[in-house]
């Protein structure tokens, strides 16, 4: 809620951090060689496993969320694979220019914006390329506010094939369930500015068995993300390379109370306040971009209506309302507007947001 000065910052990250979080942030600065740090890294990857349901190795990376997705291309793909890059958005797009620049063998499965991916016609894609190294697909695509069925995705590729499962959990990790051992997910990418409740600054990845055999035979020139640097400092206690300490510190605290709240819970609420925010953009008689069974629980992306100017409402809103909203992207931009509910909100932040995001396009329209 727009608190004196603060605006409402409602943008699918980087989220507004609770006061407990952010005093941390301005925390005085420790070795990141000593004791200290190491509890706070033995407490952190044990609590990261837990909200990812996994006995898998976690590591924390300095970097956002693009770095964990590089993470994951770097250590178990190599110049020559065959990968199926599933596309519905900007950022599945991104993991496929990754996979790309890194000299993969890269193959196409892309879907219209608005849309989840199609299982059965990943089915057929797969058929159609035998030896498939990987498989790079994005969970929740924020341009869009499309969660793909990942569960149901990913039931596809292990009865299809033998391919890793890479997948950008950036905007959907913490705030929506990924069971990383129960659905065979090989590495998650995420990162720390989403609904972990923290700055930008820490990218976190997790990586099975078979993502680390798969590193054994890798070919990619590597450095900054060779994860076995990470491996080989975790058992020290000591991250590789200086962390941004800042960040590590809140994280800290927002995964202690996530484990601490439940991460059923947390899922749970994060899906009554996307339902409520759909709810509440469907009743100023917009349009959602998504289908509503394959809605994102942490952004919901909404149409404007013909003849509004997306530049000219975004910046209304933050003037007279101070609420500061999503924009399209690439393709979208102008056409479209998001509303950001991952990590800690109220209600009232999302109804001030709709209030705000409905009262201006009546000005718009000339209807006040
Ligand atoms: C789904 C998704 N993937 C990747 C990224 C990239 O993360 P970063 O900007 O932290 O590099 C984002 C950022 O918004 C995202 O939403």
């Amino acid at each position: 809620m727009s608190n004196g000065k603060q605006p409402n910052l409602r943008i699918p990250g980087p989220v507004p951090l609770p006061d407990d979080v952010l005093d941390l942030v301005g925390s005085q600065m420790i070795n990141h060689r000593g004791p200290e740090y190491a509890d706070m890294l033995d407490r952190m990857t044990a609590n990261l496993r837990t909200v990812f349901m996994t006995t898998n190795d976690a590591y924390f990376i300095t970097s956002s969320g693009t770095g964990a997705m590089e993470t994951a291309v770097v250590n178990t793909i190599s110049p020559g694979d065959k990968v199926l890059a599933i596309s519905i958005g900007v950022f599945g797009d991104r993991f496929r220019e990754i996979a790309e620049a890194y000299g993969a063998d890269v193959t196409r499965l892309e879907f219209e914006l608005g849309h989840a991916a199609d299982p059965a016609r990943l089915a057929e894609a797969l058929k159609a390329l035998p030896g498939c190294k990987a498989v790079i697909l994005t969970h929740n695509e924020s341009s869009t506010g499309v969660a793909n069925p990942l569960k149901e995705l990913c039931e596809v590729i292990h009865a299809e094939s033998d391919a890793l499962i890479l997948v950008d959990a950036v905007s959907s990790a913490a705030g929506m369930p990924i069971a990383v051992d129960a659905w065979g997910i090989d590495v998650v990418a995420t990162a720390s500015q989403k609904s972990w409740i923290a700055p930008p600054g820490i990218a976190m990845v997790t990586f099975s068995k078979k993502a680390w055999a798969a590193y054994e035979q890798c070919t990619t020139p590597k450095y900054y993300y060779d994860i076995k640097q990470y491996e080989d400092y975790l058992k020290i206690g000591q991250p590789p390379f200086t962390p941004c300490l800042p960040a590590m510190f809140a994280l800290d605290k927002s995964l202690e109370a996530m484990v601490a709240e439940g991460i059923e819970t947390i899922f749970e609420r994060h899906h009554t306040i996307a339902d409520h925010t759909r709810h509440g953009a469907r009743s100023l008689g917009l349009e959602l971009v998504p289908e509503e069974r394959y809605a994102s629980d942490t952004v919901t992306a909404i149409r404007l209506p013909e003849g509004i100017d997306g530049k000219e409402f975004l910046a209304r809103v933050k003037r007279d309302y101070n609420v500061i909203l999503g924009g399209g992207q690439k393709s979208l931009t102008g056409k479209i507007f998001r509303i950001g509910h991952m990590g800690w909100m109220e209600m009232a932040h999302i109804d001030e947001a709709l209030e705000a995001a409905g009262r201006t396009l009546r000005e718009m329209q000339g209807k006040n």
